[in-house]
Order: C-alpha cells, then structure tokens, then sequence
C-alpha cells in the first residue's frame, strides 16, 4: 500500500474536485482522510466511488493514533491538507471546532507527519511534500485602490476563521523552518464551482433564487472578492506540489474581482436565461444586517505562480460563472442530497431566526 498521496478534507468542496482530478490524471493512488462533517459529502465522489485507485477512510485529523497509522500503513509520498472548518459566519456564531481543527488537527497532522518523513530514508525524504492549502483572508481586508495581496503582505486576519488559519499556516511554516519538514503554503482566493456547499455565497443564491427565496446580500453588497474557478484552483495545486519550491508560498487567485452584488447579478441573469420564472430573479435581492467584522476587499496578486510555474487562470468569471450555473441546474439531485435537516439548522439560525 505504497505511495499514496494523502489527502485531508478530500469529501469538501475543493477536495473533492482536486481528488477526482487527481484520478483522472495521475497514477499514484490517493487516500482520502476526512471526518465527515456537515460540509463533507460521499456524493461528490461518486463518479470514483469504484476506482481502486481511491482509498477513503472517515477519520479525524485530530486522532493522533490513527493518523500515525495510516502513515506508516500507505506511506504517503505527499500530503494535501485541505481539511478544516471552512464557513466565516460558522466562525462567528461558534469559534471552538476552527480551533480544533484548523489550529490543533494541522498541529497533529504536522506531529504525525514529521514523525513519519524523520523515519524515511534521505531520498524519500527530499520528494516528501507537505502542501498546506489556505486562504487569502489571513492577509485582512483591503481598500479599495490598494495593491492585491502579495506572498509578502503582512498577516492581520479579522475573523475566528481567518485567525485559525493564519495560526495553522505559521505552525506549517515553523514545522519547515525547525525541522525541515517539506512544507508549502498556498493561498487562494474565493473558489466557487461544482459540489460549493450552498452556506457559501454562490450556490445559496443560485439555490435560493430558483427556488423563488429571498437573496439575502449582506450590507450594501460592495464588499469585493477576487473569484477563482474551482478546476483552476486544483491545477495550480498539482503544479505547485511537483514544481513548487519548498518553503514557499504561492498565492493562488482568478484575477476576477467582483462586488458580491455584481456577482448575484450575474447569478440571476443566467437564470433569467436558463430557467425564466416570469420576473428578473434580481428582483429577489433582499440587503440583510452585514456579517460582523466584514471584510470589504480580497485581492490576489498571483504573480509569483505565473511566473515561476507558468500557471495562470483559464476560466474568466463570465464562463466560470456559468458552468457553475448549469452544474446546479444540472444537479439537484446532489442538491437534494445536501439539503438534510443540518442544512436548514444553518439556515434558520443564521437568516431565519434574526
Ligand atoms: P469544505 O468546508 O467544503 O470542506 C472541508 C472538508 O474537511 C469537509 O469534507 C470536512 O468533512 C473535512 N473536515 C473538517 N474537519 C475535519 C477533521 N477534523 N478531520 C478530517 N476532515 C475534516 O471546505 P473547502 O471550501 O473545500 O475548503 C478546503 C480548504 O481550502 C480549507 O482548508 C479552506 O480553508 C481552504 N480555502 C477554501 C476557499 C474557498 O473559497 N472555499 C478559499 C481559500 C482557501
Ligand atoms: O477568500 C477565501 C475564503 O472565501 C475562504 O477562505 C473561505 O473558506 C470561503 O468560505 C470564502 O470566504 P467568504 O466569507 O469570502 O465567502 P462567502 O461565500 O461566505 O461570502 C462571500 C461574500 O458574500 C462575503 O463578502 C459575504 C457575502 N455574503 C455571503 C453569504 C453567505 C452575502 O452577502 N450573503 C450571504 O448570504
């Protein structure tokens, strides 16, 4: 059992896009460690749900014993850490599972990690790579006007989520730093794309607004975020983990700044096209009490990845937007699927119970 990439989180989101991506192209196996949670989803595997290729094992990043294990048992070649408590108003209305996981599962993970790439042999131990996947919210909040972040912006982040991952990003760096662990940082901008859990911006109002709810913006929707297409994403992630030099870190954005209200609006006017309902989904907009301590501008200058890797977006907004549109339309039975009891939990305590 050999060789295996191990991925964290790989159930969520952008790992679960990065996995199927990684079968599709790459012959090393992968092991998928992810706990589960609420935001982990079965489903978004399901199209290599029988490739032996795919190991998943539902574990926590927290259990130091069976972490050690599955190190010395698939002997991983790398690590792509992707699993962590992701949503910021989560981090708002409940801080402690960010602690855990970002703060002290990564913690475990590099524990368990350096004791496994001390036991390999010299040359086993310069391909070994560490690749600790963040955001580029430990950077703060911008005005607008100022320059994009780059790999050199100070560290200032302003929500229990962004703090608990600026935390993990330091102890990856220290881990490097101290014992020579083979770590690279990545931070990326505002995904969106297939199988996006919908708390987040995008699938929310692409689900709310066809099925006729309100479109809940909060504040005067000018807060801006740089929009990154998914597959993009998992692109530079496998270029930077062959390529990338270790120690690193490469921001990784879409160059596609939008205000959130911009971004609604081009929600609803692919579904005005796609699935007309009578009146302009726009009008469904509703302006909501603003998230607090509210970031008003990420901007990733990926410079550095262009330049050093040759990697660069393919998707602009205006194609990666409508993709992701039509996945949905495309989907409800994976939306169905995620629409448990949990999900309207969420929903009621955050937009309902105010
Ligand atoms: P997600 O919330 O969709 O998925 C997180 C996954 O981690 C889930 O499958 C969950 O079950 C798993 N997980 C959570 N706690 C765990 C634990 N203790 N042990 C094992 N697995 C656990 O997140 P995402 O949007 O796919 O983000 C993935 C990573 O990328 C995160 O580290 C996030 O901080 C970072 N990131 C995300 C974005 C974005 O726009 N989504 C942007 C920048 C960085
Ligand atoms: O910048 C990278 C980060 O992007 C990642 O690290 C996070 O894991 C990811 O969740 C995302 O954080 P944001 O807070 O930027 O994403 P979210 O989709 O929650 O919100 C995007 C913007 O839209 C933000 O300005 C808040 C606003 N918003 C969000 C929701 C859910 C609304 O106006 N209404 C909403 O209902």
């Amino acid at each position: 059992m050999q060789n295996h990439i191990l991925v964290t989180g790989g159930a969520g989101f952008i790992g679960s896009n990065f996995v199927q991506r990684w079968i599709q192209s790459a012959t090393t196996p992968v092991l998928n460690l992810d706990k589960l949670t609420y935001a982990g989803n079965l489903q978004n595997l399901a199209s290599i749900s029988n490739d032996p290729r795919h190991t998943f094992v539902r574990e926590d990043i927290n259990d130091a014993g069976v972490v050690g294990k599955l190190f010395e048992q698939y002997m991983p070649t790398s690590v792509v850490h992707f699993a962590a408590e992701s949503h910021v108003d989560r981090s708002i209305h409940g801080p402690a599972d960010f602690v855990k996981t970002n703060i002290n599962g990564t913690f475990t993970l590099l524990e368990e990690a350096r004791a496994y790439w001390s036991s390999l042999k010299a040359d086993a131990q310069q391909r070994f790579r560490f690749l600790h996947v963040s955001t580029d919210e430990v950077y703060g909040s911008l005005n607008a006007g100022d320059p994009a972040f780059t790999e050199e912006h100070k560290y200032c982040p302003n929500s229990p989520y962004s703090a608990s991952k600026a935390a993990s990003d330091h102890l990856v760096r220290a881990y490097h730093h101290t014992y020579g662990l083979p770590t690279i940082i990545t931070n990326c901008s505002n995904n969106y794309g297939p199988y996006q859990f919908p708390e987040k911006l995008i699938p929310l109002m692409v689900l709310n607004a066809m099925n006729g709810k309100p479109l809940p913006v909060y504040g005067d929707g000018k807060n801006v975020r740089d929009w990154l297409y998914v597959e993009d994403h998992c692109e530079a992630l496998m270029l930077v983990l062959r390529k990338g030099r270790v120690g690193e870190t490469y921001n990784i954005g879409g160059w596609n700044e939008r205000t959130n209200l911009d971004v609604v609006n081009s929600v609803c006017s692919i579904l005005d096209e796609l699935r007309p309902s009578g009146k302009p989904h726009a009008s469904l907009v509703e302006f909501v009490k603003d998230r607090p301590g509210h970031d008003r501008r990420y901007a990733i200058d990926a410079t550095k990845i262009a330049n050093e890797l040759g990697w660069k977006p393919k998707e602009t907004f205006e194609t990666g937007i409508r993709k992701t549109v039509e996945w949905y339309l495309a989907n409800e039975k994976w939306i169905n699927g995620v629409r448990t009891g949990e999900y309207q939990k969420w929903i009621n305590l955050q937009y309902i119970s105010k």
